[in-house]
């Protein structure tokens, strides 16, 4: 199974994902949770990253679509993937058809969360996460059992740099400028999923949708 997750920050797209890979056991491809990991390692596309992530830029497209091309070469990949947060420019979308033509592959699913801007910078400003594991948490309803610290590993949660408001107000306005018109370009396969509802009710409309 091969799908696109498709949707604004802060949507629900990583939660999501983390759901549907673990049913379908398929590798769930994140370019930012991969962006994260070479920040956080100090690489040379972390180093050329960090400061667009900051600001709630778009990375350039041409680091985007190498690592991408990177990632599809591991073995997981003959499984299937889901993609998170990929891709998120027309000229990443073309070079994705490019690269799926190559490999002689289609993309089965295409899904859109669609959530309002206001829900986005209220859910996004209660999200934690562990900087080690890379869990998510919601001050709200998914609360870690100690607090501030990951279920999973133990070490502290942090706020991400980009979740504070000014940032998450630019990554939506860069996720119109740049991203939305994604919606246009799949317009014939595409399948929206309103992602106001809560988590459970989200992950079944999108099972439905790939059980069709
Ligand atoms: P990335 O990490 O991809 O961030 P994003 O797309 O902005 O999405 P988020 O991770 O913020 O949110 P999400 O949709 O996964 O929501 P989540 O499930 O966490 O990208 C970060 C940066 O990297 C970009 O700004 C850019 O700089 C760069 N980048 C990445 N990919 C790139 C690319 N292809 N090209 C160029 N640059 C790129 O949920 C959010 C919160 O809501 C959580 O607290 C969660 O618990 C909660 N929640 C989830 N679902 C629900 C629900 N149904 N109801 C209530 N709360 C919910």
């Amino acid at each position: 199974m091969r799908i696109i997750l498709l949707g604004p920050p802060g949507c629900g797209k990583g939660t999501q994902a983390e759901i549907i890979c673990k049913s379908f056991d398929i590798p769930h491809i994140s370019t930012g949770d991969i962006l994260r990991s070479n920040v956080k390692r100090g690489t040379e596309i972390g180093l050329a990253a960090k400061e667009y992530m900051d600001s709630g830029r778009l990375v350039p497209d041409k680091i985007i679509i190498d690592m991408i091309k990177d990632r599809f070469l591991e073995a997981d990949c003959k499984k299937g993937f889901l993609l998170d947060g990929f891709p998120r420019t027309i000229a990443q979308a073309e070079a994705l058809d490019d690269l799926l033509q190559k490999m002689n592959i289609f993309l089965d699913y295409i899904i859109n969360i669609d959530v309002p801007d206001e829900e986005i910078i209220d859910r996004i400003s209660k999200r934690m996460s562990c900087s080690n594991c890379g869990e998510v948490y919601n001050l709200i309803f998914k609360k870690p059992k100690k607090e501030m610290t990951c279920d999973s590993c133990g070490l502290k949660l942090h706020q991400r740099d980009d979740d504070k408001e000014e940032v998450i107000r630019n990554r939506l306005e860069v996720y119109r400028k740049q991203t939305a018109p994604l919606i246009e370009y799949y317009k014939l396969k595409i399948k929206n999923v309103d992602g106001k509802k809560n988590i459970n009710e989200v992950t079944k409309d999108i099972l439905n949708i790939l059980k069709s």
